[in-house]
């Protein structure tokens, strides 16, 4: 007998994001104040009408539902769908898994042949790669500038289609970037695609998010006839500040949709059942919450973004949506730390945390040297707080 791991594992890297929480966690666990801006998720609590939908829910929700999700919260994904992307998807064509992440996963398994080629542009979410990685799929990443937004020029997403390229994923609004494109941003890549037969799979969970009058475009909206290959992936997971009830979802072709069915019936059945209660009330629900969150992200970019620049060595955009700022920190390579020099966004992160309590994630895991990814779902005077601790760490640091 074999006590060896699959193989397969060898591939992937664990979570860059899960790991700073963690490291982060153990020093506060230590009693040091830690500024925590690694974590993807809004610290908002659920709001309330969408708790006590649950409360109430407990009493009818003791059993498996269908293993896609109930008809019912499938049908209030449709109608969400439609008042909020635009576009009006079809009940059949739904598959609820746990969380968008498990439905990305299973995007992988269903797609992924050994030696396909995932297009990403970059920088990108840590788990793209790594999914496609784990059935033997080869990302491809398309480089974006900082001068263009971050946003994937059509001649470069051209260059790198070729005749192995399963699907290409998009992400709008971005994680890490906070790059969304507009209506004309994303026709172009549209026009691209026409011309290529594989799949397109965009992941618009941040699509609520956007700010400064910024209209959220959709694929399926502007290209229809793109519907027989496209995949939109969402979920309640960063609107509704509901990370952990573990809902989200795909929109797929009626085949696609079989094959996610068959896989989720072979692992997690259904999405948890009180789960699913929550997150229909949460779609059907009003939109206040969504909108008066929307309102206090938008604050704190501009308060997060307006610190970081004023910090000498930082230079940072402004983004268009999510909740992420996403600096470039190569000024501040070589500052002294302990026997070492600041060289990589790894070593400015750990100075971060051990000099300032800053928990932010490095650029490196989302294909992005030289950056840093800043989280900024925390109340403003902890952004004050944090960003006043930086500055000076930098001042006391240039002194020597
Ligand atoms: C771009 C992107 N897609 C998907 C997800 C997964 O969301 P969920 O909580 O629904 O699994 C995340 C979470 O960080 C994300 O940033």
């Amino acid at each position: 007998m074999s006590h060896a791991l699959a193989s397969r594992l060898d591939a992937v890297q664990p979570s860059a994001t899960l790991a700073m929480t963690a490291k982060a966690q153990e020093l506060k666990a230590q009693g040091r104040t830690i500024y925590t801006f690694g974590v993807g998720e809004p610290d908002f609590a659920t709001p309330e009408h969408i708790r006590r939908a649950a409360a109430e829910g407990l009493a009818k929700s003791s059993h498996y539902t269908a293993v896609t999700g109930t008809a019912s919260l499938r049908e209030a994904i449709c109608l969400a769908t439609e008042r909020d992307r635009g576009w009006r998807p079809s009940p059949e064509n739904v598959t609820v898994g746990v969380g968008a992440k498990h439905v990305l996963f299973n995007l992988a398994m269903v797609l992924c042949e050994p030696g396909d080629e995932v297009v990403i542009p970059a920088p990108y979410w840590v788990s793209y790669p790594e999914q496609w990685r784990l059935f033997g799929g080869v990302p491809k990443f398309v480089q974006t500038r900082v001068e263009q937004g971050f946003l994937m020029q059509p001649e470069d997403l051209e260059r790198a289609l070729t005749e192995r390229t399963k699907a290409v994923i998009l992400c709008t609004p971005s994680n890490p970037t906070g790059a969304a494109y507009s209506r004309d941003e994303l026709l172009g890549l549209v026009e691209v695609l026409r011309r290529h037969d594989c799949y397109v799979i965009v992941d618009e969970i941040y699509a609520d998010l956007v700010y400064d009058g910024f209209e959220h475009a959709s694929v399926a909206r502007l290209a229809p006839d793109l519907m027989d290959r496209l995949v939109v992936v969402d979920g309640v997971s960063k609107s509704y500040a509901m990370t952990g009830w573990r809902i989200g979802w795909g929109i797929a072709p009626p085949a696609l949709t079989k094959a996610l069915a068959k896989v989720q019936g072979q692992s997690t059945t259904n999405p948890t059942a009180v789960a699913q209660i929550a997150a229909e009330a949460a779609l059907r629900g009003p939109r206040d919450a969504v909108l008066h969150m929307r309102e206090a992200f938008s604050a704190r970019r501009k308060k997060m973004v307006e610190g970081l620049r004023a910090i000498e060595g930082i230079r940072c955009d402004l983004p268009r949506g999510a909740f992420y700022a996403f600096p470039d920190v190569t000024g501040l390579y070589g500052i002294r730390h302990g026997d070492r020099v600041l060289a990589t966004d790894d070593d400015v992160a750990l100075w971060q945390l051990d000099v300032c309590g800053i928990a932010a994630v490095a650029g490196t895991p989302f294909g992005a040297p030289g950056h840093i990814r800043f989280t900024y779902a925390s109340a403003e005077n902890v952004i004050d707080e944090a960003l006043a601790a930086l500055s000076r760490a930098v001042a006391d640091a240039r002194r020597g």
